[in-house]
């Protein structure tokens, strides 16, 4: 990453031209005036005049291009409201999606990729909620680890006849590490055994207080396989976006998370991406970790093709030279050549890490055998 041709070393040491390429011929490195010499080589050839050689801090490429400047207020605009649903596994997250999707997606049927997206946009009163189903999901792991604030809203569905599991849990403390407002489904109240009241109480255990008791916590009783109570759950979430007054500036270079990403043999990399900031269009150039490259099209969670996708949208994108890591950010950038200076910069320090660990690795090594 680091290099210098001769000539500009010449002058930064005042060390004639000549002397320098009669020092490396004596170390068996053949050169001219315009050859560049690595850091090591450079520091080498300074060391033999007394001079140190020392690496200027260099602004990087990331900084440079990848800083997102602060929007003004009055750049912002409304934007849907991102919706993950979570829970204990078995207690209807998907079935409570799949009752969400018929009873609100027009008859535009899903199709192709659409069936692999675990993202979804869903219209009410023209307006849209985009939900993500997590089970399985490594995307939301992923996304937690690097502290992302993709949701704006949980929704903790509990199944009535079962209660508050590990798995619920573990739910309630991700929402919270991440301090993201919780919705409680309390699912299959269709059921013989349910017994709402008793998932309310063991929840207001892990301060999950129902506002009836005084709390503050929305619990509402669905039953996703019957599709009862789900138009109250969708007015409860609108309720709640209104107050968190979620907002996005439009009308700038996209930026957002790859919430799924895969191979597939017509398409090549295809990876699915939730839009935070921005606007993102077929025709940009994007990079997200190492992999980039110019949006071939972008396709909707109904499996059709669109122009572009506006904050909160997910949508997933042709077109990147490689699959991009799940949980990896994704920016738009003005062009192909900035893209894979940032792509060459990150796989140089990937290099550069590797090669540390491996020092790191025999060192300990050798420690450890003394
Ligand atoms: P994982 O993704 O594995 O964590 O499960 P999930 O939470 O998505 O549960 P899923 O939607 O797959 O439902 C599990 C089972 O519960 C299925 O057999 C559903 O038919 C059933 N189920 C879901 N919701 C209801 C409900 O409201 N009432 C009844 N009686 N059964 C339900
Ligand atoms: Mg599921």
């Amino acid at each position: 990453p680091s290099s210098i041709s001769i000539k500009e070393l010449s002058e930064l040491l005042g060390i004639k031209v000549n002397d320098i390429l009669k020092f490396l011929l004596s170390h068996g490195i053949s050169s001219n005036i315009n050859s560049n010499v690595d850091f090591e080589t450079a520091t080498m050839i300074g060391a033999k005049y007394n001079i140190e050689v020392i690496l200027e801090e260099q602004q990087d490429i990331e900084s440079i291009y990848l800083t997102e400047e602060p929007d003004r207020e009055d750049q912002m605009e409304p934007r849907p409201p991102i919706v993950t649903v979570m829970g204990h596994v078995d207690h209807g997250k998907t079935t409570l999606l799949d009752a969400i999707r018929k009873t609100n997606v027009t008859s535009s049927e899903a199709g192709g990729i659409t069936q692999h997206i675990g993202a979804y946009t869903v219209e009410l009163n023209n307006r849209k909620i985009v939900f993500i189903d997590t089970p399985g999901h490594e995307a939301f792991t992923a996304m937690r680890a690097r502290g992302a604030q993709i949701t704006d809203i949980v929704i903790l569905v509990v199944a009535a006849d079962d209660g508050v599991m590990p798995q619920t849990i573990e739910a309630i403390n991700h929402a919270k590490a991440a301090n993201v407002p919780i919705i409680v489904a309390v699912n299959k109240i269709d059921k013989p055994n349910a017994n709402a009241e008793r998932v309310k109480q063991e929840l207001s255990e892990y301060g999950l207080i129902p506002e009836e008791w005084g709390g503050d916590t929305i619990f509402v009783p669905v039953s996703a396989l019957r599709k009862q109570g789900i138009n109250e759950l969708l007015e409860m979430i609108l309720l709640l976006s209104d107050l968190l007054e979620l907002k996005a500036n439009p009308n700038k270079r996209a930026s957002g998370v790859v919430i799924e990403s895969r191979l597939d043999k017509g398409m090549g990399s295809v990876a699915t991406v939730l839009v935070q900031s921005g606007t993102l269009k077929v025709g940009d150039i994007v990079i997200s970790g190492t992999s980039f490259g110019r949006v071939r099209a972008l396709i909707d969670d109904k499996g059709r093709r669109v122009k572009k996708a506006t904050p909160s949208i997910p949508v997933s994108v042709l077109g990147l030279s490689e699959v991009p890591n799940v949980g990896d950010k994704f920016y738009v950038v003005p062009d192909e050549k900035i893209a894979k200076a940032i792509s060459d910069y990150r796989k140089d320090r990937l290099r550069q890490q590797q090669y540390n660990n491996i020092n790191k690795l025999s060192f300990d090594q050798l420690f450890n055998q003394i």
